[in-house]
C-alpha cells in the first residue's frame, strides 16, 4: 500500500469557505492600517539565525526552544521566522529606511513558525497580522498604535475585548528593578523551579511570567517594577494612559505583564480573549527602543503589535462571520446536449453582469443537477434548454419559492440584485 501523506504536525490546510474569512480579515486589516498611513512590508520566511538570537534574545523561549533552525547546503545557519519585529528591523537597517521622513509605518501579514506543543489555538505554523511604527520615541505613537489596533478589532465587530497595558520601563528602570528582584528571590532560591532558577541568572524579569502557584505566591511580596520606574518612564506611561482615557479605549493596567521577548522597553500590551485558554493572548505588543541599534542600526525607536490570526479567527464575532458568508453562487444547469456548450456561454454572460455562477458540467439529468444544487445550498438556478438557446435567454428559478421566469442575462442580474 502506498503512503498517505498528511500535513506536518502543527501545520494545517485552510480550505474554503474558511479561507473567505481569512481573506476578509486581511482585507479589513489592510484597509484600516492604510487609513493610518501604513504600507505593507513582505520580508522572507527565512532569516539568518543570528538575527533572532540577537533581536529576540537567547534567553527567550522562542530562541531557546522553539525555532526551526537548520544549516543550509553551504552550512549557513538559517531559521524560519518565529516573529517579524526583528526581521522588519533588519529590513529597516538594510534599506536605510531612517532616511525616510519619520516615523516609518509598516504592516505585515503572513506565516510564522515556532516548534511548540500543538493544541487549540497553538500551531507550529501560525499566522500574524502585525504593524510596526519606527522612528518616534513619544507616547503619542504608543497611543496611536493602540488606537489603530482597537479600531481594527471594532471593524471586525469585537465588542468586549480589553487591552492589558503595562510598562517595563527603560534600561535604567529595569537594571534597578532587576537588582531588587534578584536580591529578593536569591534567599528563596530553593522555592523556585528549575526554569526560574536558571532565569535568576539569565533574565530574572521573566520569572514574573511564571504559572507555578508556589512561585506566584512568593512573587506576591516581591518588589514591583512600578517602584523602580525612572521619572522619564513613569511620565511616558502616564501620558499613554491619559491619551487612552481621552479616547475611551477599554484598557486595564496589568502590573505583572512582562512579555516573553527581550527587546521590550517602556509600554507593553496584550489582548487576551475569554474564548481562548486563559493564558492565550490574541495580540502581543510593545515598544522596543533599543532593538534597531542592537541589530547594528541607528538609534531608532520602535513600537508595534502582532495579532495571532489563527486565534483571532477562532473568536471572531458571529456578526462578522455572517457578513462574510454572503450568498452562494447561481447554478447554471444545461438541459440537453447542445445546451452544455451554450449554457457555458450563458454563464459567461451572467458573470459579465456581475453574477457569480457555478456551471453544471457533467451532463447529468436535470433532476440530479437540482439535487446537487440543494446540497450546495444554492437558492437560484439558471436553466438553459432548447427554447432558451433559441431566444438567447435563461430561465431563472428560485428553489425556495419554486417561482421561475425567462429573462435575458442582464434582466436576470437585475432581478437577483433586487431580491438579495
Ligand atoms: P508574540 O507575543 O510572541 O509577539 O506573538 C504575538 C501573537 O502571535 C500571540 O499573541 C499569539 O496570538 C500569536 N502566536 C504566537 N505563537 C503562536 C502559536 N504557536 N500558534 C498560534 N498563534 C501564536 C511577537 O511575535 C512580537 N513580534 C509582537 C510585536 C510586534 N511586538 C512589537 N511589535
Amino acid at each position: 500500500m502506498s503512503t498517505r501523506f498528511r500535513s506536518v504536525k502543527g501545520t494545517r490546510d485552510l480550505l474554503p469557505p474558511e479561507t473567505a474569512v481569512w481573506n476578509a480579515v486581511e482585507a479589513c486589516a489592510r484597509r484600516v492600517f492604510e487609513s493610518y498611513g501604513y504600507g505593507e512590508v513582505r520580508t522572507p520566511l527565512l532569516e539568518d539565525t543570528g538575527l533572532f538570537e540577537r533581536g529576540v534574545g537567547e534567553s527567550s523561549d522562542i530562541v531557546g526552544k522553539e525555532m526551526y533552525s537548520f544549516e543550509d547546503r553551504k552550512g549557513r545557519r538559517v531559521s524560519l521566522r518565529p516573529e517579524s519585529t526583528a526581521a522588519v528591523g533588519r529590513a529597516f537597517i538594510q534599506h536605510n529606511l531612517q532616511e525616510l521622513p519619520p516615523p516609518v509605518r509598516l504592516f505585515y501579514i503572513g506565516p510564522h513558525f515556532r516548534y511548540e506543543r500543538p493544541q487549540k489555538g497553538r500551531y507550529r505554523q501560525f499566522h500574524q497580522i502585525g504593524a510596526e511604527l519606527l522612528g518616534d520615541p513619544g507616547p503619542h505613537s504608543d497611543a496611536e498604535v493602540i488606537l489603530m489596533l482597537v479600531e481594527f478589532l471594532r471593524q471586525l465587530e469585537f465588542r468586549d475585548l480589553a487591552v492589558l497595558v503595562n510598562t517595563v520601563g527603560d534600561e535604567e528602570s529595569r537594571a534597578s528593578f532587576r537588582a531588587a528582584l534578584v536580591a529578593y528571590l536569591e534567599p528563596h532560591r530553593e522555592r523556585l523551579g528549575e526554569d526560574s532558577r536558571r532565569r535568576l541568572e539569565t533574565n530574572p524579569l521573566r520569572i514574573l511570567d511564571t504559572k507555578d502557584p508556589a512561585e506566584r505566591e512568593l512573587l506576591e511580596a516581591a518588589p514591583t517594577l512600578a517602584d523602580h520606574l525612572s521619572p522619564a518612564s513613569r511620565e511616558h506611561f502616564d501620558q499613554v494612559l491619559a491619551i487612552l482615557e481621552r479616547f475611551e479605549v477599554p484598557f486595564e493596567v496589568a502590573p505583572r505583564l512582562v512579555r516573553g521577548l527581550d527587546y521590550y522597553t517602556k509600554t507593553v500590551f496584550e489582548i487576551v480573549s475569554k474564548g481562548l485558554g486563559s493564558h492565550d493572548a490574541v495580540v502581543g505588543a510593545g515598544r522596543y527602543d533599543g532593538l534597531i541599534a542592537e541589530l547594528g542600526g541607528p538609534p531608532v525607536e520602535g513600537i508595534g503589535f502582532a495579532i495571532g490570526q489563527d486565534r483571532l479567527i477562532d473568536v471572531l464575532p458571529e456578526s462578522f462571520l455572517a457578513a462574510v458568508a454572503g450568498e452562494p453562487p447561481v447554478m447554471l444547469i444545461p438541459i440537453g446536449e447542445e445546451a452544455r456548450v451554450e449554457g457555458l456561454a450563458m454563464a459567461e454572460a451572467l458573470r459579465a453582469e456581475g453574477v457569480a455562477v457555478v456551471a453544471e458540467l457533467s451532463g447529468r439529468s436535470m433532476r440530479a443537477a437540482l439535487k446537487q444544487a440543494n446540497r450546495r445550498g444554492v437558492r437560484y438556478v439558471a436553466l438553459v434548454g432548447e427554447e432558451e438557446i433559441a431566444s438567447g435567454e435563461l430561465t431563472l428559478r428560485d428553489l425556495e419559492s419554486g417561482e421561475q421566469e425567462t429573462l435575458s442575462a442582464a434582466q436576470a442580474a437585475r432581478r437577483l440584485k433586487e431580491q438579495r
